[in-house]
């Protein structure tokens, strides 16, 4: 096999959640390999700064404002993004949120439903609105959800965004299974915690040295850990693999009970 494989020359990657964080930081590695790249999230302003940047630096970049939450703000992102380089070939399913902490008795309806349509539904309308332009051209597709190592470990204090997580995984077995046939396959990165927003409180906190203890590597990722599963799930290195998911964590998971 060659490195070519790797290679996104001629894809076209659409990121939701590339506002900021991972999603941000995705796009470029994305870009990098040679994709050109749509940005979705909320925030336009976040998104055209960051687009400015990747076109200085020569690569192929349009943004769309998209809710994920609303399957018509889907739609129209889709069709925006078609408008703006075709149909997309790959899709990193990467929009996320974190409602604070709360345990499953302290949580209200709110929170849960927040969590619940961001981080499952939302990838749930997502996937399904590219699979179902993918099957209507009549060719395949390639989905990458963001899941978590709270997809597969409990804490205390996350219980929607755990449970959310867990759904990820299952949700990604379901698209692969129902979508291979048309040529659409799914798979799923689990990264342990990483600082950005979402994860702020806790690892900017007097409690980040006690978090980090337990870790075998003793730390939390970069964001540049993450590059070489996305580059492996994201491209034609991976054609093979359909419902799995990969777990990037330093060793997290595998802590000493
Ligand atoms: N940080 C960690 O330790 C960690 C660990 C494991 C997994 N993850 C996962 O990694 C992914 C990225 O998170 P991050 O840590 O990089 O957090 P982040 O910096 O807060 O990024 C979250 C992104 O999701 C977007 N988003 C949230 N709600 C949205 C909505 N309704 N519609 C569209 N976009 C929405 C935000 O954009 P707008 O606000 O502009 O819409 C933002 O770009 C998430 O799925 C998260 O669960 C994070």
């Amino acid at each position: 096999m060659t490195l070519d494989r790797f290679s996104l020359a001629g894809k076209t990657v659409l990121i939701t959640g590339a506002s900021s964080g991972l999603g941000h930081h995705f796009s470029g590695v994305l870009a990098g390999a040679g994709a050109r790249v749509v940005l979705a999230a909320r925030r336009m302003d976040k998104l055209l700064a960051r687009i400015d940047e990747l076109k200085g630096a020569g690569h192929e970049a349009a943004c769309i404002e998209m809710d994920v939450r609303s399957s018509e703000s889907i739609r129209h992102g889709f069709a925006q993004a078609e408008e703006a380089f075709g149909m997309p070939d790959v899709v990193i399913n990467n929009a996320g949120m974190e409602p604070g902490v709360f345990t499953y008795i302290t949580l209200d309806e709110g929170d849960w439903d927040a969590v619940m349509a961001t981080n499952v539904k939302g990838v749930w309308m997502v996937s399904r609105e590219a699979s179902r332009r993918w099957i209507e051209a009549k060719r395949g597709g390639n989905i990458v959800n963001i899941a978590s190592i709270l997809s597969y470990r409990q804490q205390k204090g996350v219980t929607p965004y755990a449970v959310s997580k867990a759904a990820v995984i299952q949700l990604t077995k379901q698209i692969a299974l129902e979508g291979a046939r048309y040529g659409i396959r799914c798979n799923a990165l689990a990264p342990g915690y990483f600082l950005s927003a979402v994860s702020a409180t806790l690892l900017e906190s007097d409690a980040r040295e006690a978090f980090l203890k337990p870790i075998p590597q003793r730390r939390t990722g970069e964001l540049e850990d993450y590059d070489g599963a996305l580059l492996l799930l994201a491209s034609e290195a991976s054609a093979h693999m359909t419902g799995d998911s990969i777990v990037i964590d330093g060793g997290h998971l595998v802590s000493s009970l």
